[in-house]
């Protein structure tokens, strides 16, 4: 059990910082865009926003109550808050949840690192634009090269995890943070100025629902969760760490709301891009990683100096947002085997290296050797981000969302969520916010998780 002095954020501020630290990442960066591309454009963003809004803050605010309740790992919170009953195991699926995206997230945290150690020879600001997409599809598909990368990156993830997030991080993304949206506007500039880019604004702006089907709902919401880091006790964790006078409500609105201008932002630097470029909108995972190299390359002709130090500077800020959001995956890990074995951090973090690698290797590989090794029809990498995104996450913030609507006492939650009543606001939207988590958000969750299954 936890021991119940717990460390705790230093304020308001450095709490958000951390939660949207871990919510802005490449979800933001590499996994919207190409989401956007596969659903047809607007509908999916007008989609996902109101998933975010209606489920995915509902969501993270259940999570977030558990965890400050509960203080401690997301086993020993639900263990204290339901004692004696099977809640807990909930915990143990999160776990695994946590370890199968920690695996494939590093993955494309190792390609974003292979693409600084690339931009700082200069060789992706003063190449051939035309030849810049295959510059990934060589990266991707060797086995060396991703490998090592994905190895250091997972160690970085490891150590910064092992010193304590609190620091180190905290500080590295205050400035980080702010850096990549500077640059994410100024890309933004310069894609929408490309020509031919008037069709990737037009792609995004228009919303045609009828490409939005069962599936693409699903993806919306399954998206929402990934990029607010819910459903596998990341919020949880984090929360178990938050003051008690600090406001869960402010903490998911704000969270909510940098992540999503964060995800429309990088839409918008990178669809442009994309139809300037005549690469396919629907390319799927590496999407983002043909097309920035073709931006660099080309703004590379006419200031090769700028192009040099503006690509070094974005995959820094990309590589920064990997590994603030592969940190608070590896911590939902990490605290559950301190609490539970009571062994030292980076005895938990060791241990938890080797399945990581396990799984994350063959992961690796599906872009290259192993491209045609597939399980339902899913390459290694594809079945884990499947399985995480479409059905792990959303059962997890399900399963959160009934335990606090239906297993924990609505005092108590009233309590958490308004700080003991001293919280007006939270006290005036708590009444509506209940009654969603309780009668709209599961089986609103439930439908689009059925219907995309059949
Ligand atoms: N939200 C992160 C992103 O958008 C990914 C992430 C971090 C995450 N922690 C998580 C996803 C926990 C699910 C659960 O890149």
């Amino acid at each position: 059990m936890a021991p119940s002095k717990r460390e705790q954020f230093g304020s308001s501020f450095s709490f958000i910082m951390a939660v949207a630290g871990s919510a802005i990442g490449l979800g933001n960066i590499w996994r919207f865009p190409y989401m956007v591309g596969e659903h047809g454009g607007g509908a999916f963003i007008v989609a996902y926003i109101i998933c975010c809004l209606f489920l995915a803050v509902p969501c993270f605010v259940c999570e977030a109550v558990i965890g400050r309740r509960g203080r401690s790992d997301v086993y020993g919170s639900l263990e204290r808050l339901a004692p004696k009953s099977k809640w807990k195991w909930l915990g143990g699926v999160s776990v695994f949840a946590a370890f199968v995206i920690v695996s494939f997230y590093c993955v494309v945290g190792g390609w974003s690192l292979d693409f600084l150690v690339r931009s700082l020879s200069g060789r992706l600001s003063h190449g051939d634009p035309d030849g810049a997409s295959i510059l990934f599809k060589r990266m991707s598909s060797g086995t060396l090269e991703p490998l090592s990368m994905y190895v250091t990156f997972l160690l970085a993830t490891a150590l910064i995890v092992i010193g304590g997030i609190k620091k180190g991080i905290e500080r590295f993304t205050k400035i980080t943070t702010p850096l990549l949206f500077f640059l994410m506007v100024a890309m933004v500039i310069y894609s929408v100025s490309l020509p031919g880019a008037s069709a990737g604004v037009e792609y995004l702006v228009r919303s045609d629902f009828s490409k939005m089907d069962a599936a693409g709902w699903a993806c919306a919401l399954g998206q929402a969760f990934f990029s607010m880091s819910l459903g596998i006790g990341a919020v949880l964790v984090y929360s178990s760490f938050m003051k008690k006078e600090d406001s869960i409500l402010k903490g998911g609105l704000w969270t909510a709301a940098s992540d999503t201008f964060f995800a429309i932002i990088s839409g918008f630097a990178i669809m442009p891009a994309v139809f300037a470029a005549g690469f396919e909108p629907s390319a799927g995972p590496s999407l983002v990683y043909e097309t920035l190299p073709f931006i660099f390359a080309k703004m590379g002709i006419e200031a090769p100096v700028l192009s040099w130090i503006m690509t070094m500077v974005f995959f820094l800020a990309i590589l920064s947002a990997a590994l603030t959001s592969s940190i608070s995956m590896f911590e939902v890990c990490i605290e559950y085997l301190v609490h539970r074995f009571g062994i030292k951090r980076w005895q938990a973090a060791v241990a938890f290296l080797v399945p990581i690698l396990m799984l994350g290797v063959p992961c690796v590989l599906s872009f290259g050797p192993l491209s045609e090794f597939k399980i339902f029809g899913l390459t290694v990498f594809d079945l884990c981000d499947f399985v995480c995104s479409n059905v792990l996450m959303t059962l997890g913030a399900l399963a959160f969302a009934i335990f606090v609507g239906w297993r924990m006492k609505r005092a108590d939650v009233f309590d958490e969520f308004t700080n003991g009543g001293t919280l007006g606001f939270s006290a005036k939207v708590f009444r509506p916010l209940y009654f969603f988590v309780r009668w709209l958000v599961p089986p609103i969750i439930i439908i689009i998780f059925i219907s995309n299954l059949l």
